[in-house]
C-alpha cells in the first residue's frame, strides 16, 4: 500500500552546484520500493505549486529513502534549500519499476542526466544479488560536469563504466549514446553471445536513440514525462504503445495510450511508438 504523509529529512548531500541528494525517513516506502519506482514530493506550505514532483528512488538503507535531484526549476530550486530536520510531504512508491535480469546475461545501463539515480539503484541491487560486475556496462552522460549525478559511486561498483559530457568538461566528449552504440555493435555482430539486456533512462530524445540502437534486443526504457497529477487521473503523461490482442477500442487504431505514472515509467522498447 502506498504511503502518503509528512516525513523528516534526515540528511542532505550537495554533489555539485546543481545536484544534491535528500535522505528521507519513511519505513513504509523503504520496505516497498524497488529500482525504477518513484515518489512524489511536495514542500509543505508552498501553495503556489499545486502538483507534487516525481523523483526516482536512488537508494534504500534501513528506513531511509534517498532521492538525487537536479535543480532545474521552481520546486527543485526550493528543495535545494531544504536541510536536515526539515519536513516534506511524500507519496509513494509509484510505478512499475524494472524487471531484474536473469543471472549470467550481459547488462547495458544507459543513463542521461536524471536517469542515473534509478539505474544506479538497479545496478547496486543486481550486484547485491551476486551478479558479476564484469557483465555490467554502465554509460552515464550529462550536459556538463556539474550535471553529473554521481561519479565516484559509479566507479566504485567495479563495473565497466563510461562517462560522457556534451561539452567534454568530464569524461568523453559527446552524447552518452555514442560509446554505447559503438560497444553494442559487438553484440549485434554476434561477438557477445550471452544475450544482453539493456536498460535506459533519461530525456526522451536519449531513450528514443537507445531504442533505435537496441533494435531487436531486449531493452527496457524508463520515461521522463511531465506529470501534471502523478496518480493516473489526468492522462497528461500518456504515451503511445502498440496495441495488444484485447478488444480495447483504441487497439483498432493500432495503438493505445499508457500512462507513464501508472503503467510505467518503465516500458519495453519494442512496445513504444515514437511520433
Ligand atoms: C518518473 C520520473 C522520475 C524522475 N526522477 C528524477 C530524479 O530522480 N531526479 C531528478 O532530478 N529529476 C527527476 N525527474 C524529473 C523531475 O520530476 C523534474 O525535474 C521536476 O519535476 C522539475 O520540477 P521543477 O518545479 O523544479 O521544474 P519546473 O519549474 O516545473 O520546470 C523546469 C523544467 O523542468 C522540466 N520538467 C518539469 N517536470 C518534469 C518531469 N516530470 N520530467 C522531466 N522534466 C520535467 C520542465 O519542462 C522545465 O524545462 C523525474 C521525472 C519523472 C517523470
Ligand atoms: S500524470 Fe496524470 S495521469 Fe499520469
Amino acid at each position: 500500500m502506498k504511503f502518503s504523509g509528512s516525513v523528516e529529512v534526515s540528511g542532505k548531500t550537495v554533489i555539485s552546484r546543481n545536484i544534491f541528494s535528500l535522505d528521507i525517513v519513511s519505513p513504509q516506502i523503504a520496505s516497498q520500493a524497488s529500482p525504477g519506482q518513484f515518489i512524489q514530493v511536495k514542500i509543505p506550505g508552498i501553495n503556489s505549486v499545486l502538483w507534487p514532483r516525481p523523483f526516482s528512488v536512488r537508494k534504500i538503507k534501513d528506513d531511509i529513502v534517498t532521492v538525487s535531484i537536479k535543480k532545474c526549476g521552481k520546486v527543485t530550486g526550493l528543495l535545494y534549500d531544504i536541510n536536515r530536520g526539515d519536513r516534506l510531504y511524500v507519496t509513494g512508491p509509484f510505478g512499475n519499476g524494472f524487471i531484474l535480469p536473469q543471472m549470467g546475461r550481459s547488462i547495458y545501463l544507459v543513463a542521461g542526466g536524471a536517469g542515473l539515480p534509478p539505474l544506479l539503484f538497479l545496478c547496486e541491487s543486481i550486484l547485491e544479488k551476486g551478479y558479476s560486475p564484469k557483465l555490467i556496462h554502465f554509460y552515464s552522460g550529462a550536459r556538463y560536469v556539474e550535471e553529473l549525478f554521481a561519479n565516484d559511486e559509479l566507479t566504485s561498483l567495479g563495473v565497466h563504466s563510461v562517462v560522457t559530457t556534451d561539452d567534454g568538461s568530464y569524461g568523453i566528449k559527446g552524447l552518452v549514446t555514442e560509446p554505447f552504440a559503438n560497444d553494442l555493435t559487438k553484440v549485434h555482430s554476434g561477438k557477445d553471445d550471452l544475450g544482453p539486456v539493456i536498460y535506459g533512462c533519461g530525456p526522451m530524445a536519449m531513450v528514443k536513440k537507445v531504442a533505435e540502437i537496441c533494435h531487436g534486443l531486449e531493452c527496457y526504457l524508463s520515461l521522463e514525462q511531465l506529470m501534471p497529477c502523478g496518480w493516473g487521473v489526468c492522462n497528461g503523461c500518456a504515451v503511445k504503445i502498440k496495441a495488444g490482442d484485447s478488444d480495447n477500442t483504441e487497439d483498432e487504431k493500432g495503438f493505445r495510450l499508457a500512462r507513464v505514472c501508472k503503467e510505467g515509467p518503465v516500458f519495453k522498447a519494442s512496445e513504444l511508438i515514437w511520433d
